[in-house]
């Protein structure tokens, strides 16, 4: 069958690499792709969200199955576009339909989920530009630090952590009233802090059964010892050493079971990944959000570990057959570093030519922020590259991504020399 990956970065090479090597995968095509993708597919120059160019392309190309890589086109609505034009309708689309993006594109919508079916998370209260001064009193009744969302989707920006209940009530109104981030901060969630180390569980969902993908965990800041500015993140690591199979246990009977039943019970349709951000409160887990499709850089080191068929499994996450796989995980660690542009997440630069990649041996450089330019890999993103590696325990792995990033260059490369420090 052909098929078609909306997206262009890590996580997309990521799901080409491991499509490619699928027997039922005749053409790959990734819109709009990066310099990784060229390599293994047909890059298309489409972009995620317009809809229409997307349905000439999957008709001119009979493509019969497309793998949705981010957020956007999900939470406004691709897979629903799919089901409601007669052209299309047969195409199996890989992420949720629109009313259970929502998981991701609403705090509020998550967080009344999350009551509604007993699933463990922080205590919150909701607030708009019409009861402000609500917020502020809510905010005098909590400890510091003081932890404040904005309801809709801010390219991984909108949630702010501060020490001073004064900043936290200013940044409320800069929120609410001044509308910091759009239309995204018309609500803002306040919620509980939690004090705990955070992990990530990552489901297969055919929206009546299920399957666990292993943890991960990522690392946001920019700054060793998990220090500065939060990013897309900056390395990840599989499996999490901390989660033991007790606290597995306690994830899938009071997470994963009651939130793929709340899908059904509240008519949410999901054919995809459930991806649940996880904080470990002493020895329980708490959701700290849901995301409706696989995080980037976990894919890059928890689609390595996947021993199936990737594509077998989207075919029976389709067809609703999810329970006749039997998910097979490759016992080795894996781990990845990420390579970024001197200044992210702030201003950076683009168009630096990336050095060196013939030379790795024993990782597998997964691009992101990359293109081909005459010729060339140059830098177009602040998260360049991914470089991921196997080992028998995570040390092994972590110290191949770096022996392997030794020999690549490109100007003002930066990276993280601690991922996996805390574990
Ligand atoms: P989110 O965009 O919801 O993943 O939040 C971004 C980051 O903020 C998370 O990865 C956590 O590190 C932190 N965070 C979010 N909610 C809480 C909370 N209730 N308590 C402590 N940290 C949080
Ligand atoms: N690495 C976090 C995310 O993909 O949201």
């Amino acid at each position: 069958m052909n098929i078609l990956i909306l997206g262009s970065g890590g996580r997309e090479h990521t799901f080409a690499w491991k499509i490619a090597q699928s027997a039922l995968c005749d053409k790959l095509y990734v819109a709009p792709g990066n310099s990784g993708t060229a390599e293994i597919a047909e890059n298309i120059n489409v972009s995620v969200t317009d809809f229409p160019a997307i349905k000439t392309l999957v008709l001119n190309k009979q493509v019969d199955m497309v793998v949705v890589g981010p957020e956007d086109p999900l939470v406004q609505g691709i897979h629903d576009f799919f089901l409601n034009d007669s052209e299309l309708k047969h195409v199996a689309v890989i992420g949720p339909e629109k009313a259970a993006a929502e998981l991701e594109g609403s705090k509020e919508f998550a967080k009344e989920f999350m009551m509604r079916h007993n699933i463990p998370t922080a205590a919150y209260q909701s607030f708009n530009a019409n009861n402000v001064e609500e917020g502020c009193a809510f905010l005098e009744t909590l400890k510091p630090p003081y932890v404040l969302k904005a309801d809709g989707l801010a390219a991984g920006k909108g949630v702010l952590i501060l020490n001073n209940l004064d900043e936290a009530k200013t940044e409320l109104k800069n929120m609410l009233v001044d509308a910091k981030f759009g239309n995204a901060s018309s609500k803002v969630v306040i919620e509980e802090f939690l004090d705990g180390i955070e992990l990530s569980c990552f489901v297969l969902t055919d929206g009546k059964n299920y399957k666990i993908l292993p943890t991960a965990k990522d690392y946001k800041r920019i700054g060793e010892g998990d220090t500065g500015l939060n990013t897309g993140g900056m390395g990840a690591v599989s499996p999490v050493p901390f989660a033991t199979s007790n606290f597995l246990n306690k994830i899938e009977e009071q997470i994963v079971k009651p939130t793929i039943t709340g899908l059904q019970k509240d008519n949410l349709p999901y054919k995809g990944f459930v991806f649940i951000g996880l904080i470990k409160v002493g020895d329980d887990p708490k959701v700290i959000e849901y995301n409706v499709r696989m995080g980037d850089p976990e894919t890059e080191v928890v689609l390595p570990r996947l021993k199936n068929d990737l594509v077998e499994i989207f075919q029976a996450i389709s067809n609703q057959t999810l329970d006749s796989i039997s998910i097979e995980i490759d016992e080795r660690a894996a781990t990845t570093v990420m390579l970024v542009s001197g200044g992210y997440p702030e201003g950076y630069q683009k168009g630096k030519e990336v050095l060196g990649l013939e030379n790795i041996e024993g990782s597998i450089p997964f691009h992101a922020g990359a293109i081909l330019k005459e010729g060339k890999i140059v830098t177009s993103g602040g998260r360049v590259m991914a470089i991921t590696s196997y080992g028998k325990t995570y040390d092994e792995a972590i110290k191949k991504s770096y022996q392997n990033i030794e020999k690549l260059h490109f100007d003002k490369m930066y990276y993280r020399r601690d991922i996996g420090f805390d574990l």
